[in-house]
């Protein structure tokens, strides 16, 4: 098999979170490699070629700065597929892997048509020898298949598969590829194999020391991405958990992290008590895991990682819940604030976020809500909330208000309820919020940012998670 060693042009299938930046990153640091990033959703690539870089179809703090020194230069979006395809030496798959909707799985497997039809297209268009690259999370064993319909469909050429997983963060996407703790690549342990991963250990080395490019082989590399967003998702779950207690005990879920975390076996990060992780990976990955555990009969380990989701429902619900309880047991025709809709601050990505759950529970309970995002756009609000209630689309339009203006959204309100950890909620004139509010206020603050001390001064009823 042809492989080159340095690879001069790569094409990425997929320019969502993780494609667009991705490639943006690879471009910028390989200015000697033509990276071209497709997509079959064609206003997708119409807006990341914008000539207004603020808006750019994903919002991530310097991904502008990436995409103006790179773009037109080696950094190409475009709609024709086939081309960019049969140019490249290295194609990145990207594109999503939903939970699957339907059948055998359902709820649970990931959903891999997308993939699959990526892996037929290559096949399809190829005339030179490829090497496919998963950047999509999948179930272990997915290069296999990949392969097998490369094989199967190509035509003459030969394929090699590498799974490189993905492990930036939305909100510091950019940092996150500019300084990795660790690329993974795993590949086939054979000659080609072997030739397949150096060049992409090539491409990362142009800014990452060789010691962080860790290289395994291809089924190690896939259940790596699940493994580690087990784990972390594990540690929110797991000072949640503790949340629960500590507003039963009087102790400080706060004080509680910062003792564990000072324990270098422990750490300090990801103990942050909140409202529930959200995110396309953490709760679609941990199904997945779980999924993968019992069809090999492996039922304790699936029931071990899936009470990681159970405790994240119930963090949930108890938040919503607590609103409830708290405002006299009844939130009907009450108005309700809701600050933050995107999963977690500097994105604006809403999937999976604990707002769209929080926000279906209280209108359950015919709540009026006010919702306030800084980046999220109206109608992805609208979207989410049809998506997952059983309310017609006009009932949510009717019960629900989206405003610019975070003042505009507490004013006259019984109640403010922060769902997202954005910085600008604690620059807020607090004291002017509290005069314009029903009494007596209440303030429910699901990411725990607010500071305890200044809000009691101000005289809101404060409920932060974690504390009585
Ligand atoms: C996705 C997965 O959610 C994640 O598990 C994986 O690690 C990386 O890919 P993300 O980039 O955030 O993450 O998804 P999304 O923003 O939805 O982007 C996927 C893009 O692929 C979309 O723009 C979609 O139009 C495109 N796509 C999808 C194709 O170009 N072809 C297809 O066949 C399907
Ligand atoms: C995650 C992984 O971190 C990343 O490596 C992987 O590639 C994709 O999935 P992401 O979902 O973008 O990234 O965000 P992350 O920062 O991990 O946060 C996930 C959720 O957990 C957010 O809703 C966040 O608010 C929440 N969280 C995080 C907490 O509630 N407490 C914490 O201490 C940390």
């Amino acid at each position: 098999m042809n492989i080159p060693n340095n690879i001069t042009n790569i094409c990425c299938i997929g320019a969502g979170y993780v494609g667009g930046p991705t490639m943006a990153v690879i471009a910028q640091k390989c200015p000697e490699i033509k990276v071209t990033v497709v997509d079959i959703n064609q206003q997708r690539i119409a807006d990341w070629n914008t000539e207004n870089l603020d808006k750019l179809p994903i919002y991530e703090p310097g991904l502008k700065e990436v995409v103006q020194e790179a773009r037109d230069r080696n950094l190409f979006f475009s709609a024709e597929v086939d081309k960019a395809i049969d140019e490249a030496q290295m194609i990145f798959i990207s594109v999503n892997t939903p939970t699957k909707t339907y059948g055998v799985g359902k709820g649970m497997a990931a959903d891999l048509k997308y993939v699959e039809l990526c892996a037929r297209k290559i096949a399809k268009v190829a005339t030179s020898d490829k090497i496919v690259v998963e950047k999509s999370t999948l179930p272990v064993r997915t290069a296999e298949s990949i392969k097998t319909i490369l094989d199967a469909e190509g035509k003459n050429v030969n394929f090699k598969v590498l799974s490189n997983p993905e492990f930036l963060a939305e909100g510091t996407a950019i940092d996150d590829l500019h300084n990795a703790d660790r690329v993974l690549i795993g590949g086939d342990q054979d000659e080609d194999g072997l030739k397949a991963i150096q060049s992409l250990v090539n491409v990362y080395s142009h800014w990452l020391p060789l010691e962080r490019i860790l290289t395994t082989n291809v089924w190690s590399s896939e259940l790596s991405k699940l493994t580690a967003n087990a784990f972390l998702a594990q540690r929110v779950s797991s000072i949640n958990a503790m949340s629960a207690l500590c507003e039963q005990t009087g102790a400080n879920v706060d004080e509680i992290a910062n003792a564990i975390g000072s324990d270098s076996r422990i750490g300090p990060k990801f103990l942050k008590a909140s409202v529930g992780f959200g995110g396309s990976c953490f709760q679609k990955d941990i199904l997945n895991l779980v999924y993968i555990a019992r069809s090999y009969g492996l039922g304790e380990v699936a029931d071990y990682w899936e009470q990681v989701i159970k405790l994240n429902d119930y963090q949930k619900r108890r938040f919503a819940e607590k609103i409830v309880k708290t405002l006299f047991n009844t939130v009907s025709g009450k108005k309700i604030a809701m600050l933050g809709w995107a999963f977690k601050q500097d994105t604006n990505d809403t999937r999976e976020s604990a707002a769209i759950y929080v926000a279906d529970y209280l209108l359950n309970e015919q709540a009026e809500l006010v919702i306030y995002d800084p980046k999220v756009k109206a109608g992805q609000i609208y979207t989410d909330l049809d998506y997952l209630s059983t309310r017609s689309e006009e009932e949510n339009k009717r019960l629900i208000t989206i405003v610019n203006d975070p003042y505009e959204a507490m004013d006259d309100s019984h109640a403010v309820a922060i769902l997202t950890e954005w910085d600008e909620f604690k620059a807020y004139d607090w004291k002017r919020v509290y005069n314009c509010m029903k009494k007596p206020a209440f303030v429910f603050d699901g990411r725990n940012i607010l500071n305890i001390r200044i809000m009691d001064e101000v005289g809101f009823e404060l409920y932060t998670i974690g504390r009585g």
